[in-house]
């Protein structure tokens, strides 16, 4: 267990931090919401003094009748625009690099992010590097680096998942060192989000499942945390309860507008809650697995909440159940240490009525050491999760993740 001394030190660090985000510059991006209102993005982008505008996205994506659509909206605006189509998931520091070089030598002055959360963190990246030209991205790892203002930023979610529309942070890869990281900075709030479900219905199902619980983990890890406020609690039951009402739907019947809709709304929602109350261990452990394996985002928070939840254990339940049953997930008359252990069961049943697997068994022993250091190093002592964990039982976590018998 983590020493007496080291908990004490994180929790004080989190308390002060606590006070001192009441006082930060928070604030919602403007969205356009609904269908058709991908068309309105031009006289957004003139009515905010942008002419040339970055659109970043990946080779997929840029083939979509979406994405054509939106290139047909600026040409006959007359705007000017240049494409940076390569990100690739888990965006790494070479992506955003190659799409900086082409913002200046298009002399662009706007960000629009087409895609998932892989492209929306990409352009965040390209306005850090705008913004701070001189300062390696390493070096704004962690929290207010940036603190200067970036380019007017309009995030195109594809996914409904990673809420990235609505959030401070911007995670990236870096595979020279096999780490995976978070920025966050308020600068990084995009600033115009247009929500259109419709560009969500042909989203595999696979990944229809594996974003959708990566929003649930967001809800789920905010409302557990110390640190709710501002709405964060309201927004993180609300977008728990569209997810468990919706997810099953949308994976079996992707064109079932409804449930896409309450997806895309959930995502925000969750974004919006946990980008004020934090992410927990669920996160530090997927982002590590995504540095040195290239886990997939969704998947790796997917397989991994259920044993976290788990091996927080009582220090969770009172909140955790308290949840389960505002989402409706588990019967309401259950004590919140039966809610709790329900709802644990509730997220493995999701998860294996989607074909998402238990363990990830690809996890090598050699390296359990690296990636406990490097998720207490995320987590400690920034995330108000309900137990502190140190790097030793965070390896006890890897290995049970993976499956082996302890
Ligand atoms: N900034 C944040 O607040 C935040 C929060 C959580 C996660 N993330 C990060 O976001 C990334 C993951 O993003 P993601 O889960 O949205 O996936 P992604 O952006 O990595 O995309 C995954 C795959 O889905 C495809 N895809 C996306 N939209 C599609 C659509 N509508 N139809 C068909 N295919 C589509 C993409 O082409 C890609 O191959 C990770 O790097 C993760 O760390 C960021
Ligand atoms: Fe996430």
């Amino acid at each position: 267990m983590a020493s007496a001394l080291y908990r004490f030190a994180c929790r004080a660090f989190q308390k002060v931090f606590f006070v001192g985000v009441h006082f930060m510059p928070w604030r919602e991006p403007q969205i356009l919401h609904g269908a058709g209102k991908l068309k309105e993005l031009p006289s957004q982008l003139k009515a905010n003094g942008v002419d040339n505008v970055l659109l970043v996205t990946d080779s997929f994506l840029a083939q979509t009748d979406h994405f054509k659509s939106i290139i047909q909206y600026l040409e006959s605006s007359g705007l000017k625009y240049a494409v940076y189509d390569q990100t690739i998931p888990n965006p790494t520091i070479e992506n955003i690099n190659d799409a900086t070089h082409i913002y200046r030598q298009h002399k662009c002055n706007a960000l629009l992010a087409f895609g998932g959360g892989s492209a929306i963190d990409c352009a965040k990246g390209v306005g850090i590097r705008i913004a701070r030209p001189w300062t390696p991205l390493p070096l704004m790892r962690g929290t207010l680096r940036v603190l200067k203002k970036i380019p007017y930023l309009v995030a195109v979610p594809t996914t409904a998942g990673t809420g990235s529309e609505a959030t401070v942070a911007a995670v990236i890869s870096n595979p020279k060192t096999h780490e995976k990281y978070p920025i966050n900075d308020f600068v990084l709030i995009p600033r115009l989000a247009v929500l259109d479900a419709n560009i969500t219905v042909n989203l595999p199902s696979s990944l229809t499942a594996t974003t959708g619980m990566d929003a649930l983990t967001h809800a789920i890890e905010a409302y557990i945390g110390y640190s709710n406020f501002n709405g964060s609690e309201d927004a993180a039951i609300l977008a728990g309860r569209l997810i468990v009402e919706n997810i099953l739907t949308a994976y079996r019947d992707g064109h079932n507008i409804k449930a896409r809709e309450n997806l895309q709304k959930a995502a925000y929602l969750a974004g919006f809650a946990f980008t004020r109350a934090y992410v927990g261990y669920v996160h530090c452990i997927a982002h590590s697995l995504g540095g040195m394996y290239h886990t997939p985002h969704g998947l790796a928070n997917a397989v991994i909440l259920p044993h976290v939840l788990e091996y927080y254990g009582e220090a969770c339940e009172k909140r955790l159940g308290f949840f389960a049953k505002a989402i409706g997930a588990v019967p309401a008359e259950l004590d919140n240490h039966d809610a709790a252990r329900f709802f644990i069961m509730h997220i493995r049943e999701l998860n294996r009525s989607m074909g998402i697997p238990e363990f990830l068994d690809f996890i090598q022993d050699e390296d359990i050491p690296t990636l406990a250091k490097a998720a207490s190093k995320e987590g400690n002592p920034l995330y108000p999760v309900p137990k502190i964990l140190d790097a030793k039982e965070l390896e006890t976590l890897y290995r049970i993740v993976k499956g082996t018998k302890l």
